[in-house]
């Protein structure tokens, strides 16, 4: 990181800052710190799952309760919560009509692997906000992708999906790859990687629909799959046409376009696809669409599902490599029904929208007030500072534009003032039980963190 982008800040300024912050976080969580010397133990790194090691905090937080937008912590903060589960929390915890949809279904079965009327409905509603497909239901977006690419695979009888550089589907192996020096490499970090994934994958570069033409051209790619923006690093616009171009190009070379809207689900009601007009030959979101209980959707058009019921009636029975034991539960459907119906409502998202809108402009004027050469992006309801000048075109700049240090200190300087925000990139979310008082306590903690690393 140069100092020009820190306005003449420095390492040593962001490290002696981190520190402190450190220290009070740590001073302030006793019995967060005694519990986890106590109950870590138990767990491969410490946690029952390896991310919640990945925030900049010394130790993790433990979670006492989170309702709306706020949490509380085990040692009684109540912090405002932007992170939101990075997304899964997206409409605010335990949003009231999915909270009653689960007491109500607890007691009528949690997972019986056959449909139900809910489910019939489930698939009304599905049609009704993201627009006429045939769908189908799983448990994560990670699976959801997966299901999809083999479903592109099979129809296209073509081996390779195209993905941008610097994306993130979930941890499906076939999109674990970059570019590096404009070739295909496997990602460098995967674990007990031992199939050759440049065999299954292409890598181009979002926003360049000269490298995609390029991949395509070989006439091996089965599916395009790509996130409507990229949101996975800093976060990245397409240009104007890019989306168009894109669906001309898959449309060409007989490619399937897979349109994951895990994240920009917070674009609107339907997701950006339903807002900006895409037209995915498959789509996919996951996360926050049954309001936190863990559920994906995966939808194709009618005739990518003639396609499908055509290749499936040759192939020989038995496992399709598609599907696991408790998708589609009863309790996912009470929450997808639940979440469709009565929270991603058009009223939410502007609710959503105008406090996201409100953030934006707080972020803006304060990194302008010290004179830091950064932008604010903005997706509806996900608002993003980026420590960098803007905007970006790809997945290479994207990168680049990371500060890791610099951001760890501010995400930590955000927690100790009261407000969290996603630790993986600097994600904020603005879910509908998200006031305005909130919004304006997250631009005044960073505007007093910007005061304390930039001004002298
Ligand atoms: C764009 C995108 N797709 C898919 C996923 C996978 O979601 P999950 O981890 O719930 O499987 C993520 C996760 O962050 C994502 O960002």
């Amino acid at each position: 990181m140069t100092d020009e982008r820190i306005g003449g800040a420095g390492a040593a300024r962001i490290a002696a800052f981190a520190a402190a912050e450190a220290a009070v976080y740590a001073a302030a969580r006793p019995r967060s710190r005694a519990a986890l010397e106590a109950g870590a133990g138990a767990f491969l790194d410490g946690v029952p799952m390896h991310w919640m090691r990945d925030w900049p905090q010394p130790f993790p937080m433990l979670v006492a309760r989170a309702e709306g937008a706020v949490i509380e912590d085990l040692d009684g903060h109540v912090i405002d919560d932007f992170c939101l589960g990075d997304t899964g929390s997206m409409f605010g915890h335990s949003p009231a009509p999915v909270a009653r949809a689960i007491h109500a279904q607890a007691d009528r079965g949690l997972t019986t692997m056959l449909p139900s009327e809910a489910a019939l409905e489930a698939g009304r509603r599905l049609c009704e906000v993201f627009g006429p497909m045939r769908w189908q239901i799983a448990t994560t977006a990670t699976d959801a992708n997966r299901f999809a690419l083999r479903l592109a695979r099979a129809v296209t009888g073509r081996p390779k999906v195209l993905v941008f550089n610097g994306c993130y589907h979930g941890t499906v192996d076939d999109t674990m790859v970059r570019l590096e020096g404009g070739r295909t490499v496997a990602r460098p970090g995967l674990v007990g990687q031992v199939e050759d994934l440049t065999q299954v994958a292409t890598v181009a570069e979002f926003n360049d629909l000269a490298s995609v033409e390029v991949a395509l051209a070989a006439g091996d790619v089965a599916a395009i799959l790509t996130e409507p923006v990229l949101t996975n690093s800093c976060m990245v616009l397409p240009a104007p046409g890019f989306h168009a171009g894109l669906r001309d190009l898959a449309t060409r070379h007989g490619a399937l376009l897979i349109i994951d809207e895990t994240h920009t689900i917070s674009s609107g009601r339907g997701g950006y696809s339903r807002v900006h007009g895409l037209m995915p030959d498959i789509f996919v979101t996951g996360k926050c669409v049954a309001g936190g209980m863990p559920t994906a959707i995966w939808g194709v058009t009618e005739p990518v599902a003639r396609r499908f019921a055509a290749y499936d009636a040759t192939r020989p029975a038995g496992h399709s490599g598609m599907g696991t034991t408790l998708s589609a539960n009863p309790m996912q459907v009470a929450c997808l029904v639940a979440t469709l119906s009565e929270v991603m409502t058009a009223e939410n998202y502007a609710r959503m929208e105008a406090g996201a809108a409100r953030l934006s402009a707080g972020l803006t004027k304060a990194i302008a007030r010290v004179g830091a050469p950064w932008h604010v992006v903005r997706v509806g309801a996900r608002v993003e500072f980026i420590c960098a000048p803007g905007p970006l075109l790809n997945g290479t700049q994207a990168e680049a534009a990371h500060a890791p240090a610099l951001e760890a200190a501010i995400h930590q300087g955000l927690l100790n003032r009261g407000c969290l925000i996603a630790p993986f990139h600097n994600m904020m979310l603005i879910s509908p039980a998200t006031t305005e008082a909130q919004i304006d306590r997250l631009v005044e903690a960073f505007g007093a963190v910007l005061g304390l690393l930039f001004e002298t």
